[in-house]
């Protein structure tokens, strides 16, 4: 049987690491995939969790199975750095899930599961894996314009007349909560506002990816446009994950929060979830939940960990401001400032399929194919290098 089975292509970004991977130039440069590294180019522990981790070790008494909706203690921590103490957790349904992909996925099968008919409309351009992900899931997918005409910034008349004229009464719509992956394009707290306001006019569900809190302004700077899409919208999807800001990419540790107009609903809403949980992963995996929940539950461990992600954020930023200048400084006729309004991790860099493939063949610098770069990879050290190779590709 196995010889009908054909080959399938690379990863759009996973893909790409493991081209990587094989690359033997001993300057290689990976700004595909979206991990942070430090100024020397490690995706470091977080001390904090260094020291959760320990805490776990000698205090961790059973390895049974988590229920199906996770570590509850963990769940807490989740609706509280999400919806802050306002939130009436009666509202709330929320399952631990395999990092913030295992959220998107369960958000899009409870949608193609429970509401037949609905669609979900995703910003166009959106992270690569989005539309597989619905696709996966059954879910038909169809888009709303987000980049203006030169992609530098928010085509906001775009997004809002493509909202109210696209989507119909109980259609989703899929958002990014901040640091828009891949463009680092984010609304204003007012465009936010308007955006809540229409799709409640209009009865659309929000799925909120919100897979970068705290990479932007700020952890509660960042959960700015979501509380102003519930001030708006009484139902939604919220998916979130500690990979970026706890650095636990490899624990895969996320969660989907489902809020709800009424507490019946929601429910309702977690026997559904659980579901849809039990026949796909059956209950997810305990020791990123652990140290999450370990961390948030330690006033001091929590500071380690908000001082921590404050000097990634900050890391960013300056590798921003420094490959600006170095872009200035070699005189490329392309103007890269409007990277420096852009938030987290990625930016367009407006490089086209072709310069991306030589940058790749020609200088082993290793971007997404849409051009989006993770500035976030980028180091004191590999800046020049990269800076130089994408001068010689424009
Ligand atoms: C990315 O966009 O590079 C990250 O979210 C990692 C991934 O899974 O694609």
């Amino acid at each position: 049987m196995f010889e009908t089975v054909s080959t399938a292509p690379p990863d759009a970004i996973l893909g790409l690491s493991e081209a990587f991977q094989k690359d033997t130039h001993p300057e290689k440069i990976n700004l595909s995939v979206g991990v942070y590294k430090d100024a020397q180019g490690q995706t470091p522990v977080l001390r904090c969790v260094k020291a959760a981790e320990q805490r776990i070790v000698e205090t961790e008494t059973t390895k049974s199975y988590l229920g199906i909706d996770g570590l509850p203690e963990y769940r807490q921590h989740v609706a509280q750095m999400l919806f802050g103490e306002t939130m009436d957790a009666a509202r709330l349904a929320v399952v631990q899930t395999p990092g913030g992909t295992g959220a998107v996925r369960v958000a899009a099968d409870f949608v193609a599961s429970q509401f037949a008919g609905a669609k979900v409309w995703i910003s166009n351009p959106t992270w690569a894996n989005h539309p597989s992900i619905f696709h996966a899931a059954g879910l038909p997918s169809e888009t709303y314009r987000y980049l203006n005409s030169d992609r530098t910034g928010l085509d906001f008349d775009g997004l809002t007349s493509d909202l109210a004229s696209g989507p119909v009464p109980g259609d989703a719509v899929l958002l990014h909560a901040c640091c828009h992956n891949p463009t680092g394009v984010d609304p204003t707290v007012e465009q936010w506002d308007q955006i809540g306001s229409l799709m409640a006019e209009r009865k659309l569900l929000p799925i909120i990816d919100f897979a970068y809190q705290g990479f932007g302004r700020g952890l509660q700077e960042d959960a700015a446009g979501l509380h102003a899409v519930l001030r708006h919208c009484p139902e939604a999807l919220v998916c979130n994950s500690f990979s970026k800001n706890f650095g636990l990419y490899s624990e895969r540790v996320g969660a989907l929060a489902m809020v709800a107009a009424e507490a019946a609903h929601a429910t309702a809403g977690i026997s559904q979830l659980k579901r849809l949980v039990r026949t796909n992963y059956s209950n997810p995996p305990r020791h990123g939940a652990a140290i999450v929940a370990t961390v948030l539950s330690d006033a001091a461990l929590t500071a380690m960990w908000e001082a921590e992600l404050t000097e990634m954020r900050q890391r960013i930023a300056t590798m921003r401001q420094q490959f600006v200048d170095r872009m200035t400084g070699l005189g490329v006729s392309q103007d890269f400032q409007f990277l420096l309004d852009q938030n987290g991790m990625f930016s367009f860099s407006g490089l086209n399929p072709l310069q991306v493939d030589e940058l790749r063949s020609k200088h082993s610098v290793y971007i997404v194919g849409s051009g989006r770069i993770n500035v976030a990879g980028m180091t004191e050290e590999n800046l020049p290098r990269l800076c130089d190779a994408i001068a010689a590709v424009l």
